[in-house]
């Protein structure tokens, strides 16, 4: 017997308002044809301004209804992972702050900082927690509040339209079993000489003071993207790595039943799906309903993918992304039947 990361309960949850590309019409210079053909996004959910919560509010909810369904009491979480580049505050970190809401006392808890990659790394993280036997249950969280950091003039609009906020969670449990499920494997990598095309430079612990009217008359404390650069990058890495981790774990693409890629832009998710020759239906997309969530993307679309009925028990799913850092990854979990 073999002790396997296996992911029993998943959740989601996003803010209630909807901001449609219509909407984002109203403070910058764009279109809803513009934002549809060049990302395939319609919509996206932001928090309210008038009533304002933080990432591990949204990490909450989604926690709540992945520990229903797994059925575990929060009593029965021995770690938690939190990934998230929108931390509710500079620190300490979001995990910490989801450890209280939840009522615990004192339940470790790790934050990630692998932006759209969070929970790729997390997934791998969580996985040799529990393969060493540090931990059994593991509570793993993707969540971004972006809208409270995003520059609405139209000097932001390359970045601000792609992005919403989101959460989303996982249960990761300890199975002994003689079968080949859980995490089969995990491939990461990160490249930080390219730190520089996808980042929010204030405020920053290498200036000082870390933030100044000056940073922020420079619009430093807004994310900033080299679109261009990190596209081409991930049309590069996307197909690379999934060859790598399909090797690793000596399955073929049609083993996979489901692809869940990063939903960073519809048009990257597509030119993958072509390059790879995969069929249609196998690439799994919802950035139309939510934008960029970044660390909460592939936990979402895994809990929509399960709702609509598209993978169930026995099902393999491959996950894979690309972002700031950069950082990009892969990892294949397949459920029991
Ligand atoms: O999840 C993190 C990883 N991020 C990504 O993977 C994002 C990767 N990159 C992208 O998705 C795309 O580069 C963007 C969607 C961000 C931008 O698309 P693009 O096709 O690379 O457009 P561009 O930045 O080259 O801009 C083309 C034109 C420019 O106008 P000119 O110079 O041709 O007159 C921009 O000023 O589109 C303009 N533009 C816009 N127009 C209307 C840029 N943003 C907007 C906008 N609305 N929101």
């Amino acid at each position: 017997m073999t002790t396997r990361a296996v992911i029993t309960g998943t959740g989601r949850y996003v803010p209630p308002r909807v901001v449609t590309n219509d909407d984002l019409t109203q403070w910058m210079d764009t279109s809803d044809e513009w934002i549809q053909q060049r990302t395939g996004i319609e919509k996206r959910h932001w928090i309210d301004e008038e009533a304002p919560v933080g990432t591990s509010d949204l990490g909450l909810e989604a926690s709540k209804i992945a520990l229903e369904r797994a059925g575990w009491a929060p009593e029965d979480i021995d770690l938690i992972i939190f990934a998230t580049l929108s931390p509710d505050l500079f620190f300490p970190g979001s995990g910490c702050l989801l450890q209280h809401k939840l009522g615990l006392e004192s339940t470790p808890a790790l934050d990630l900082r692998q932006q759209c990659t969070g929970f790729i790394y997390g997934l791998a993280t969580a996985d040799a927690y529990i393969r060493s036997g540090m931990a059994q249950r593991i509570l793993l969280v993707g969540a971004e509040v972006h809208s409270t950091g995003l520059d609405i003039s139209t000097e932001g609009r390359d970045v601000t339209v792609i992005f919403g906020d989101g959460a989303a969670a996982v249960c990761m449990e300890a199975v002994e079993t003689d079968q080949a499920v859980g995490v089969l494997g995990s491939v990461l990598h990160a490249k930080g000489s390219m730190a520089e095309s996808l980042k929010t430079d204030a405020p920053a612990s290498r200036e000082w003071p870390r933030l100044t009217a000056e940073m922020m008359a420079e619009r430093r404390h807004f994310p900033h993207m080299d679109g261009k650069a990190i596209f081409k990058e991930a049309l590069r890495r996307l197909p690379e790595v999934t060859k790598v981790i399909l090797k690793q774990t000596g399955l073929t693409k049609e083993d996979i039943d489901l692809y869940i890629p990063h939903q960073a832009n519809m048009r990257i998710n597509q030119f993958y799906q072509q390059m790879m020759k995969l069929p249609e239906e196998k690439v799994f997309h919802n950035i139309q309903r939510y934008g960029n969530t970044t660390a909460a993307t592939i936990p979402l679309a895994l809990d929509e993918a399960f709702e609509m009925g598209l993978i169930g028990k026995g099902s393999t799913v491959l996950f894979l992304g690309l972002g700031s850092g950069v950082t990009w990854g892969a990892n294949i979990h397949r459920f029991p039947e």
